[in-house]
């Protein structure tokens, strides 16, 4: 029978273990991560200060519900973290220019994942790959797979200037916010093969894509400068906002052939293969403008009957513009800014050019298709005189 004596004891270590436990954590050389010995759930912060060079975590701690933070440690090669299960705020790795190993075995949940300038980064060591967190940007690391990253469902998926990165694909269900993904490395495989919906999407500088089961994009859907010679979204039915695909100087082939409704400007230019547009079998309802350039033969539009902004397709080839004409004359396309012109020396967009200014770095939503002016206002002009008349 231990005495009263050893029961206080015995208490008040408990309870002074706790309190460590509860507190924000620096660890400023590796030793210092003696201070979580006893700890198997962090109440609190931890942040590595810029000296460290190798940070192993006790086995025994399971879950930080705190931020795990390293800025600019630049000699840190290695973090290492058993037993850690979950980070409940945010993962932020910055500035670690030899940080080479990077193992969370046991890591499934996390806030947010805040990854920048990792140059010495080839894989991650997350054997039971993270499934949940609500944002993930990863910007700036050799990364050659997300392998690790399982994402079902997330806030914001941003990908970008990871020039080793070969291929993502990721088996997320929904994206609430943003997914973008761009100047990764040449030919990246952007697959997702589970995406049902997203808010936006922009996917620039990819090999492939490849949504199978996307149905919707709330806002607006781009891909840019990418080498895909073929693209398919056999179950999109809709897009909020714009859809453009554009400067994909491989792109023969586009079907979308559940696409009834673009909410915005639907838009094709720059992809100079791209002759024939026959995969919108059911595309009715456009509520911005139509801006078709090209190089098209045959553009055809089956089951258009209501365009709310202007038209223009201009091709350098001979394309047919019977059917647009009569479509215009019957009132389909209310926008009063109509084009359409074959054998053209150049073919233009009248949409501002989301070709050329490739973006860049960081958290950056540049992506957003931008309406040309005059275009744009075909759409106000019309209903406003909608409600005069
Ligand atoms: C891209 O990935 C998808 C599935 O993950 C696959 O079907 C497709 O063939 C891949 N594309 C290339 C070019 O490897
Ligand atoms: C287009 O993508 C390629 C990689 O496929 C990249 O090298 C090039 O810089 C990109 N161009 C623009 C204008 O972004
Ligand atoms: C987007 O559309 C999906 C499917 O219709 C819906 O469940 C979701 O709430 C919408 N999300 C946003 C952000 O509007
Ligand atoms: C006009 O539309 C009809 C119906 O989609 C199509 O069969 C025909 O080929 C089109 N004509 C031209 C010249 O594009
Ligand atoms: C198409 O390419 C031309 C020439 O590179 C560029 O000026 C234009 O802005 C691009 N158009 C779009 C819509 O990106
Ligand atoms: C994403 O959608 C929101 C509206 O829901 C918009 O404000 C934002 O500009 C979009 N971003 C991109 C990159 O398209």
């Amino acid at each position: 029978m231990p005495s009263i004596k050893q029961l206080l004891l015995a208490a008040m270590v408990a309870s002074m273990a706790a309190a460590a436990c509860d507190e924000d954590v620096t660890i400023e050389s590796d030793g210092d991560v003696s201070q979580l010995a006893s700890c198997s759930k962090l109440t609190g912060k931890v942040t590595l200060g810029k000296k460290v060079t190798s940070v192993a975590l006790p086995a025994t701690l399971t879950s930080i519900t705190g931020d795990v933070v390293a800025d600019g440690a630049a000699n840190l090669v290695a973090f290492q973290a058993p037993g850690l299960r979950t980070i409940g705020g945010s993962f932020t790795l910055k500035g670690l220019i030899v940080l080479s190993n990077l193992a969370f075995p046991e890591l499934v949940s996390v806030g947010d994942i805040n990854w920048a300038t990792l140059p010495a980064l080839q894989n991650l060591g997350f054997t039971k790959e993270v499934s949940k967190a609500n944002s993930v940007l990863i910007t700036d690391t050799l990364l050659n797979t997300l392998q690790g990253i399982n994402l079902k469902t997330a806030e914001r998926f941003n990908i970008n200037n990871n020039r080793y990165l070969r291929s993502v694909d990721v088996a997320l269900t929904q994206v609430s916010d943003l997914l973008l993904i761009e100047s990764n490395g040449k030919g990246v495989n952007a697959s997702f093969p589970d995406l049902k919906w997203a808010n936006n999407i922009t996917v620039r500088d990819a090999g492939d894509i490849y949504f199978p089961k996307l149905q919707k994009v709330n806002s607006s859907a781009a891909f840019v400068n990418n080498t895909f010679s073929a693209a398919d979204f056999p179950e999109l039915t809709s897009v909020g906002e714009s859809f453009a695909l554009i400067s994909c100087s491989k792109l023969e082939k586009i079907t979308a052939n559940s696409l009834e409704t673009v909410g915005g400007t639907f838009q094709l230019a720059n992809n100079t293969k791209l002759t024939t547009v026959d995969g919108f079998g059911a595309l009715r309802v456009v509520g911005g403008a139509i801006d078709l350039s090209g190089t098209f033969k045959e553009v055809l539009l089956p089951k258009l009957d209501d365009v709310r902004g202007g038209f223009n397709l201009q091709s350098t080839d001979d394309v047919n513009c019977g059917n647009f004409t009569s479509l215009k004359s019957a009132g389909v396309v209310k926008g009063d800014d109509f084009t359409c012109e074959g054998k053209k020396e150049r073919a233009e967009s009248k949409t501002a050019g989301l070709g050329t200014d490739g973006s860049g770095s960081g958290d950056d939503t540049s992506g957003a298709v931008r309406v040309g002016a005059s275009f744009a206002t075909a759409l106000l002009a019309g209903a406003v005189a909608m409600f005069v008349l």
